[in-house]
């Protein structure tokens, strides 16, 4: 899939922007503020339906206007289309081919794409909530049937908290209530814990393999799936009932589960250097795109947000020569120089300054 052209309309620092990108290379240079992870983000959202921060939707948002609009035409394997997200105050509409999609499920995953960023290394570094945020966005785009289970999870979750407080609080409710929806929630919560087990367990096989590529050494990395509830589900919702009551809200379930990356068998957070942690989200990213490519047979867009600079030649040859000249790339860059660009092939460089584009140029 190749983004054919692209339109921005107040969306962050940006009133008005439209370019045609490149069919694989897009360099997007800029000082430091000027908007060139903002176009990147954009395309996560316009995909996604979600910022690869941890923004709000209002942020997305122009200051001072009422809604931003992102658009573009979309080029899959010939056919084009059109994807259009629209951010508002009070909610988000997606359109695929001008039609409106009543459940955002129906959308996401058409447009697929994989962004590596320097947030990343809070994959490692951040909290758990960072690890399911991943699992959740990089599932949901693979998995449409994990995004259905993870909204009716979600909704059921939020209804047996309600159940508990009421419980707790006013009276309200009775045990039959929490248990009949209990037993909705434990439905879909043994579908996400099975298919978080075997999309980390493809994870880390891809991992182990391409790490060696990136580094040239074998190294020892294996990722653990920490379920929030190890045993039987039914029994450990009725162990936690009490406390559940108690405390008022659900204490275990999919949305405590936890990632555990170990490098020489020991936890990485702690034990593996800034670079060894680096290596190991972007093999991660790598892993997701084969992933995506094995599973729905087509290539995704990539974002690399100022990751080239902090990477040395060997590693920048690496992971270009893993997307081959075949997938869209978008890369931002303060400088030019920073980025080890194969001369025989063609890019675009768009030049970016206070949310404008200053200049477009072709190469080769
Ligand atoms: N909602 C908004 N409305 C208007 N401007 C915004 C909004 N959100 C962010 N900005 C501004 O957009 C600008 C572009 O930010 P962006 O992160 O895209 O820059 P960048 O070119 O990637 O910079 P860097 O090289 O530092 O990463 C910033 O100056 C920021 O203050
Ligand atoms: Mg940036």
């Amino acid at each position: 899939m190749i983004i054919t052209s692209l339109q921005l309309n107040n969306y962050r620092c940006y009133d008005a922007l439209q370019f045609k990108p490149h069919k694989n290379l897009n360099i997007l240079i800029g000082d430091n503020g000027q908007g060139k992870t903002s176009i990147l983000e954009a395309i996560h959202v316009l995909g996604l339906s979600k910022s690869h921060k941890f923004s709000k939707d209002e942020d997305l948002i122009q200051v001072g206007a009422s809604h931003a609009n992102i658009q573009a035409e979309i080029d899959f394997q010939g056919k084009h289309t059109l994807m259009n997200m629209v951010i508002s105050k009070t909610g988000k509409k997606a359109k695929y081919n001008k039609i409106e999609m009543s459940k955002l499920s129906d959308y996401i995953g058409i447009l697929n794409l994989v962004m590596f960023s320097p947030e990343d290394i809070d994959l490692i570094k951040g909290s758990p909530r960072e690890r399911r945020r991943f699992l959740d966005i990089d599932l949901g785009q693979l998995s449409k049937p994990y995004m259905l289970n993870l909204q009716h999870y979600r909704r059921l979750l939020k209804e047996r908290n309600d159940v508990l407080k009421g419980l707790a609080t006013k009276q309200k409710y009775d045990e039959v209530t929490l248990d009949i929806i209990t037993d909705q929630l434990i439905h879909y919560a043994e579908k996400i814990i099975r298919t978080r087990e075997g999309f980390l367990k493809q994870l880390q096989e891809k991992v182990q393999k391409i790490v060696p590529k990136l580094t040239g050494d074998a190294e020892n990395i294996n990722i653990e799936y920490v379920p929030s509830i190890k045993t039987n589900l039914k029994e450990m919702y009725e162990k936690k009932k009490r406390l559940d009551i108690l405390l008022q809200s659900t204490q275990q379930g999919p949305h405590r589960d936890e990632v555990n990356f170990l490098y020489q068998n020991q936890p990485m957070k702690s034990f593996a250097s800034q670079g060894q942690m680096r290596t190991l989200v972007i093999a991660l990213k790598l892993a997701v795109f084969e992933l995506i490519k094995e599973t729905k047979k087509r290539l995704p867009i990539i974002l690399l947000d100022d990751v080239f600079s902090e990477l040395d030649k060997h590693r920048q040859k690496k992971i270009l020569e893993v997307f081959n000249n075949t997938a869209q790339v978008f890369i931002t860059t303060t400088h030019i120089d920073h980025i080890n660009i194969d001369t025989s092939s063609s890019y675009q460089t768009i030049e970016i300054e206070t949310g404008k584009i200053k200049g477009v140029n072709h190469h080769g």
